[in-house]
């Protein structure tokens, strides 16, 4: 029986596709603008933190000083940190020093980070796809994380990677996944991690890993059409983030729609 109310509620937003203000993604998208409205928006539901899951910036758009500014101004006002990984169209190390301030550890790479969020402890990982089309953690990665969840920690471990150690739901995207899923779940299988949250699909999907439940966040921006053709991949103006619900028993994945939608009722219970 799970206790009615979560220990611990997390945020995690992921694939913004920022482009530099005064610009559009693909000409009709305004990132920057759904990302502040995002921000205000899921920070109202009083989350312990932030995951920013990859893909912060759009291929070629140079906007990780003005994000890491933008979300250190959060950290610093709510007092809660900001876990940020890199995703394939961010810069290799464009997610550098400037983020992650309340780390407690770093690993290989400048986003491998752990956190610990009142004694859940947050491990980000890069996973990087940077001009590929697929992600991968390198043999030290992999060795730093065994080495990170040698211990269990108080209220166990998430990690935090952009690719998915999935397959896609659409055919269009095969073979864009975490490629050494199976090396990851080798070095976790009998650790504390309870669940593994991604990105990068751009629509939302649920796996498993062996038994390690694994989330695919929608993204903020853009998502993907699943009743498009199989080749095809359309993407669809709605914009999604994750509310994270850590239990002492289990953890939920509920999906926050962040652009409009028609309200049919109201009525208040209890
Ligand atoms: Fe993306
Ligand atoms: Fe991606």
């Amino acid at each position: 029986m799970t206790t009615p109310s979560p220990t611990l509620r997390l945020i995690q937003i992921s694939d913004l596709h920022l482009v530099e203000e005064g610009k559009l993604l693909r000409d009709v998208m305004d990132t920057p603008n759904r990302m502040r409205d995002a921000l205000d928006r899921v920070l109202t539901l009083g989350p312990a933190a932030v995951i920013l899951s990859g893909d912060l910036g759009q291929r070629n758009h140079y906007v990780h000083d003005d994000v890491a500014a933008y979300v250190g101004h959060f950290q610093e006002q709510l007092g809660i940190p900001f876990i940020t990984v890199g995703g394939n169209h961010d810069p290799i190390d464009s997610v550098g020093p400037a983020f992650n301030p309340a780390k407690i550890a770093s690993g290989p790479e400048l986003c491998d980070t752990v956190h610990d969020v009142q004694g859940l402890r947050i491990i980000g990982l890069d996973s990087h796809g940077v001009g590929r089309n697929f992600g991968h953690l390198t043999q030290e990665q992999l060795d730093w994380l065994a080495q990170m969840t040698a211990e269990p920690a108080r209220h166990g471990t998430l990690l935090v990677v952009h690719h998915p150690p999935l397959p896609s739901t659409t055919t269009a995207q095969r073979g864009s996944g975490l490629q050494n899923a199976k090396a990851l779940h080798d070095v976790i299988k009998a650790s504390d991690v309870r669940a593994i949250l991604s990105g990068h699909y751009h629509y939302q999907v649920a796996g498993t890993l062996g038994h390690i439940p694994v989330w695919v966040s929608g993204a903020a921006s853009y998502n993907f059409d699943l009743f498009a053709p199989g080749e095809v991949l359309r993407g669809m103006a709605d914009g999604w983030a994750t509310l994270v619900d850590v239990y002492p028993e289990t953890i939920t994945f509920s999906s926050l729609l962040l652009t409009h939608r028609d309200e049919v009722f109201a009525k208040t219970v209890g």
